[in-house]
């Protein structure tokens, strides 16, 4: 019996919208609402909707950056989307093997990670 391929991709899009007002940006706004929509759409008329899986989040962390979205493995994190850079996202990452650098996040908000056992010892839990 075949066994069921893994996808090849997440793409994982921050779909918060904070109330009119908020002290915090947030990624979804009234001119950013449908590009989830947009995103999987693409990802539909390009054929690679079965082995690319759009997924919406909460917040990532990254809210003065956005519109976000996180491209797993690798993690990449895009920022400032709109429709025309998602679907370049698409075209180059995700179908075509180059990661789309200038829209990759700023080295300064995206240092390198902190292993979780490194994090309970700052935080002093252990
Ligand atoms: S609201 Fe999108 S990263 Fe925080």
């Amino acid at each position: 019996m075949q066994n069921i391929p893994q996808p090849a991709f997440y793409m994982f899009m921050c779909s918060v919208e904070r109330p009119p007002h908020f002290p915090k940006p947030s990624c979804v706004n009234a001119g950013t609402r449908d590009l989830f929509q947009h995103l999987s759409q693409i990802l539909m008329q390009k054929g690679v909707i079965n082995t690319v899986v759009p997924v919406q989040t909460g917040c990532l962390n990254r809210c003065s950056q956005g519109p976000i979205m996180i491209v797993e493995p690798g993690h990449f994190m895009y920022t400032g989307l709109n429709k025309e850079k998602v679907e370049r996202i698409v075209d180059e990452h995700i179908i075509g093997g180059k990661v789309v650098s200038e829209y990759l996040i700023n080295e300064f908000m995206w240092g390198e990670a902190i292993s979780p056992v490194d994090m309970q010892k700052m935080s002093g839990v252990y």
